[in-house]
């Protein structure tokens, strides 16, 4: 029996590629197992975003030499795999497996193609050790493939509670700052009827939650099927109790989509709308494809349809070209919609992105880059915290996920806010009454009133 261990970096679709991965692997007889340790097979499934993102990574694998020395196998898997390539066989050491986003069918075959070429180095004499032969040159495999959606293979799910369900791989725009669209293709869209039948199989293992994953989400297509189509058809599968959809895009952000939402009692009233900026030259710059204006319409049919609708949203700062005055309209834009969450970002430049041909000059020093992030951060919080304070002495019905991580019990309120309260760990996987009682800013902690009987 092989032993599988994958660790997992970026968004969302990259956890949920690591849970077809794994159920690809365990077709084909491996175990997952949750330490590198006593692995046969390491798997470090990479993002591409930023350049921080794959630094970490090239550090990562460099730590896990050791289990490589040992004989294990290391293949890096996903975003940056398909950005570097071949460059990577020889990075941090040595990797035997470089293999992109729409290659895992071929993994395992792949596998054990390297494995073959490959000394057992544990058969070697101690001694021998620090001499290793020189291991062989490892594998890659990429390129696209328009028609792999992985339909019919089945996920290898961490949690039982809620559930990623990928309908849409790739993307179809081309914001100027942005590798995702050549690290992993066009936007392809998987069958309607498949995401059903899946969402169906998932209630009836009990799983109450589902997330509905794309790049550009709401761009979904297929045969006639519109995407508020396909919400509408998943938030009425029985035992289905929450849906939630990630990441939308404003251009693809209907008032029918809204109309769903606000009218299907299982969507969660929770929007994660990217804006990106809050100047319009800017957005004009990364080829967003709305302006400001546009953009707050929309978040305005959404507040008037569900008044007490959690929004949130990624902003990237010092974009190149980026003017104060710019910025400003940033600071405005988080002031005027107070957002619930918010993820921000530095911009990092990403090889081959239309952006790195804008002109050198307007590009935001590193040092003005990350005070204007920080104070975009404090001003973010303080509305945060804000919002959070208020919602103190509510009672939430909340899906519980887990123990927590300094005890008790964690979930989620509908409006996706994490929050920690005692209670018996026979509540995981059921929904439970819980009074906010206090807020860190960013989070709750809770009393139990009672647990909800399953609908
Ligand atoms: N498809 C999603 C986002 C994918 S990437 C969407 O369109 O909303 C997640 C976030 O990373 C983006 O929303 C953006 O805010 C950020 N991001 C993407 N490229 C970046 C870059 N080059 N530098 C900094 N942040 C970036
Ligand atoms: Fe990147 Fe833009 Fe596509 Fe999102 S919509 S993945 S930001 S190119
Ligand atoms: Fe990263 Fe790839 Fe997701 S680049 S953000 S893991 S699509």
């Amino acid at each position: 029996m092989k032993r599988a261990y994958i660790e997992t970096y970026g968004c969302q679709m990259n956890i949920s590629d690591s849970e077809l991965i794994a159920g690809i692997l365990a077709e084909q007889g491996f175990v997952a197992t949750d330490k590198p340790d006593d692995a046969d097979v390491i798997l470090v499934n990479t993002c591409a975003i930023r350049d921080h993102a794959e630094q970490r990574v090239i550090g990562r694998v460099g730590q896990l030499q050791q289990y490589r020395r040992e004989g294990a196998l290391i293949g890096v898997t996903g975003c940056m795999a398909q950005r570097m390539g071949e460059s990577l066989l020889g990075r941090a050491g040595g990797v035997d497996l470089v293999m992109g986003p729409d290659a895992y069918r071929q993994l395992p075959d792949k596998l054990e193609e390297v494995a073959a070429k490959r000394t057992p180095a544990r058969s070697l004499p101690l001694a021998f050790g620090s001499h290793a032969p020189q291991q062989p040159r490892g594998l890659t495999v990429l390129g696209f493939d328009p028609h792999e959606n992985y339909e019919g293979v089945a996920a290898k799910r961490i949690s039982t509670v809620s559930a990623w369900v990928p309908i849409q791989r790739g993307c179809n725009y081309r914001c100027t700052y942005c590798i995702v669209p050549y690290v992993r293709g066009d936007e392809k869209n998987r069958d309607p009827l498949a995401i059903l039948d899946e969402v169906r199989a998932l209630a009836q293992d009990g799983v109450p939650e589902v997330t509905l994953l794309g790049q550009t989400v709401n761009s979904y297509e297929h045969g006639g099927w519109d995407f508020p189509r396909l919400l509408r058809e998943v938030a009425r599968v029985d035992g289905i109790r929450r849906v939630r959809f990630i990441s939308p895009h404003p251009n693809d952000f209907t008032r029918e989509l809204v109309e769903v939402m606000a009218t299907e009692p299982a969507v969660c009233k929770q929007l994660h709308l990217p804006v990106q900026s809050g100047h319009n030259r800017t957005l004009k710059r990364m080829l967003r494809r709305y302006t400001v204006e546009e953009y707050l319409e929309k978040i305005a049919w959404v507040r008037e349809a569900m008044p007490h609708v959690a929004l949130s949203t990624d902003v990237i700062v010092a974009f190149p070209g980026e003017t104060d005055e710019e910025y400003e309209g940033t600071l405005e834009l988080m002031r005027s919609v107070r957002y619930d969450d918010a993820f921000l970002y530095k911009y990092s430049e990403r090889d081959g992105t239309p952006a790195t041909r804008l002109p050198r000059d307007q590009f935001v020093p590193d040092e003005v880059g990350q005070a204007r992030l920080e104070r975009l951060i404090a001003t973010h919080r303080a509305i945060q915290a804000e919002i959070y304070a208020a919602e103190v002495g509510r009672i939430e019905e909340v899906l519980v996920e887990k123990e927590g991580r300094r005890g008790g019990l964690q979930g989620r309120t509908e409006s996706n806010k994490v929050v920690t309260f005692e209670g018996p760990v026979e509540l995981i996987g059921g929904f439970a009454e819980v009074r906010l009682s206090s807020t860190s800013g960013a989070t709750f902690s809770g009393e139990l009133v009672g647990a909800l009987a399953a609908a």
